[in-house]
């Protein structure tokens, strides 16, 4: 009995040696270690993201031109674009949304959306939310995940819902308001 139980000893020691031999690079984390507040917040951002492709001062830069002009697929934009309280776009900025849009899909106008929205004011300045989704942009409404976040967002998961105030595609000038929900710590 002793034998047997001295045995089973010796292997729980040898497979935990070999266990952590490739896996000393991560451990399960008390969670109380890392300052998270007690319980998880659900918050709603309503924002206004000014695009303009064109014009004086664009925000957004081509950087590939699509193989197709009626489905912009193949292209890719980088952009850094106001984030703002309302639909004027001199409306108070409190962010900007950082990132890559790009045309992702060949019979219709559907976008690949990297974005880091950055806020810049009040108690978010300096947190950020990561949105990646699909945005086929002539539907009314997108909705598209919320995937991370940092700072005040830290552990972020949600969507966004995003709709089309205003386009002119002229100038390359549109106007999205984007109604964000967010859970997080
Ligand atoms: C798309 O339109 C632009 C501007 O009119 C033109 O220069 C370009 O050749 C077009 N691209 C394709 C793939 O048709
Ligand atoms: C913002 O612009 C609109 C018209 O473009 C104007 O009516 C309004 O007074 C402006 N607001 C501020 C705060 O400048
Ligand atoms: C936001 O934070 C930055 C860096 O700490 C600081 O320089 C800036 O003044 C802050 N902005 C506002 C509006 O509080």
């Amino acid at each position: 009995m002793t034998k047997l139980i001295l045995i089973l000893v010796a292997e729980i020691f040898l497979l935990t040696a070999i266990a952590s031999a490739g896996d000393d690079f991560a451990r399960t984390m008390n969670k109380k270690l890392i300052d998270l507040p007690k319980h998880e917040t659900l918050t709603h951002l309503r924002l206004y993201w000014h695009d303009s492709i064109g014009g004086q001062n664009p925000s957004t830069v081509r950087i590939q031109q699509p193989v197709s002009n009626s489905s912009l697929f193949g292209s890719i934009s980088m952009t850094d674009d106001a984030l703002t309280t309302d639909v004027m776009k001199n409306s108070t900025v409190v962010g900007q949304a950082q990132g890559i849009y790009a045309g992702a899909a060949q019979g219709e106008i559907s976008l690949l959306m990297v974005l880091n929205f950055a806020f810049k004011t009040g108690k978010y300045n300096g947190s950020t939310i990561t949105i990646l989704g699909r945005n086929p942009v002539m539907e009314k409404v997108r909705e598209m995940p919320v995937v991370g976040g940092s700072g005040m967002f830290r552990f972020a998961r949600g969507y966004v819902e995003a709709r089309t105030k205003f386009v002119d595609l002229k100038s390359g000038v549109a106007i999205v308001e984007y109604n964000c929900y967010v859970l997080h710590y």
